[in-house]
């Protein structure tokens, strides 16, 4: 459904040119969920807008292709990706409050998805839109139909968001951190109703998460980012039982589970240091500064992804053969 290949997307800022995602490539298929993982500033929402056509002014696709059904949308002109948009493609983000006008009732703005695209007239937008709040769980309908956002609780106004988006049955939903700004059951329940419409409709799913709890609750696929590139890649059992990639088992350690509560006060095993911004990153492997097995090697080469078991891949000097 959805294939990048070898992705580069670049920001001008007053220190130059600098890639925020260099050369990804992953690929999902129509009813899977690929979830993006990483720290803060790693490039997941940057991959994610690439796909919709929704970067910044001072952002360019420099290189790679966006394959969607086997079409490359880069080339697209804007009102072709603007007509895709909403339609085969939708995206949901962390606060529904950027999708969502503060001074119309939600069932209007829902209907307006229909009118927007020119697919229903006023009535049937009205119907559809009901009928979409029953599919997206909202508890007495009729009622929350005509309600602001303001009235709402942060996991309806999620709710009301996810049935825009799934309005036109899109082939390809990107949710770009939907749970993170709720609590934890109510994100479970967010997560539940995902996993249910995307079985209904069939779609494929980009899910990007810092969250390794929500990677494990919806993933099939995993892509670990780190530095505007692909670290890892593997199936969500395999990834959790055999991370490969330093990185990948530093986030792993790092995740508190039950029964490893410190009472002494001894911290979580972190991964020392900071992801360096923009344009600092280091040269040969750019996760080297951080890593505990880093050897000098590893400055000198840029490390691709290679596989390391079937459908598993992992791009660290380290796993291959030794020089
Ligand atoms: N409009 C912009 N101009 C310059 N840099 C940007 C812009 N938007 C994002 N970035 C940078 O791109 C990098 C990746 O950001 P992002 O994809 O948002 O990370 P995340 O993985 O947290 O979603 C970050 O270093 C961020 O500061
Ligand atoms: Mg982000």
């Amino acid at each position: 459904m959805l294939e990048l290949e070898g992705l580069v997307t670049a920001f001008d800022t007053p220190r130059g040119r600098l890639r925020a995602v260099d050369g990804v490539s992953l690929k999902v298929d129509a009813g899977r969920t690929l979830c993006i993982a990483g720290e803060s500033g790693c490039g997941k929402s940057v991959t994610a807008l690439s796909v919709m056509g929704l970067l910044a002014d001072n952002a360019r696709v420099e290189a790679g292709r966006i394959l969607f059904r086997g079409r490359d949308l880069v080339p697209l002109p804007p009102a072709e990706r603007r007509r895709l948009r909403g339609r085969e493609l939708a995206m949901i983000f962390q606060e529904p409050l950027t999708a969502l006008n503060p001074v119309l009732p939600v069932g209007d703005q829902v209907a307006e998805v229909f009118r927007i695209h020119g697919t229903a007239g006023p009535n049937e937008a009205r119907e559809r839109a009901m009928a979409l709040f029953e599919q997206v769980h909202i508890p007495d309908a009729a009622r929350r139909f005509g309600e602001y956002p303001h009235q709402m609780s942060g996991g309806m106004k999620q709710r009301v968001t996810i049935a825009m988006a799934l309005a036109h049955r899109p082939a390809l939903l990107l949710a770009d951190e939907p749970t993170t700004a709720l609590d934890v059951t109510i994100q479970a329940q967010v997560l539940n109703l995902l996993a249910e419409l995307q079985r209904e409709i069939g779609m494929a799913m980009v899910f990007v998460t810092h969250d390794l709890a929500v990677v494990a609750q919806i993933a099939d696929e995993v892509a670990v980012m780190y530095a505007g590139r692909v670290v890892e890649r593997a199936p969500v059992a395999e990834l959790f039982e055999r991370p490969a990639h330093p990185y990948t088992q530093g986030l792993l350690a790092a995740r508190p589970r039950p029964g490893q509560t410190r009472h002494d006060g001894t911290p979580l095993p972190a991964i020392r240091g900071n992801l360096p911004p923009l344009g600092q990153r280091p040269a040969g492997c750019s996760f080297r500064d951080r890593c505990p097995r880093a050897e000098a090697r590893c400055a000198d080469e840029t490390p691709a992804l290679r596989p390391v078991a079937r459908g598993h891949e992992a791009a660290c000097l380290l796993l291959e053969a030794a020089p």
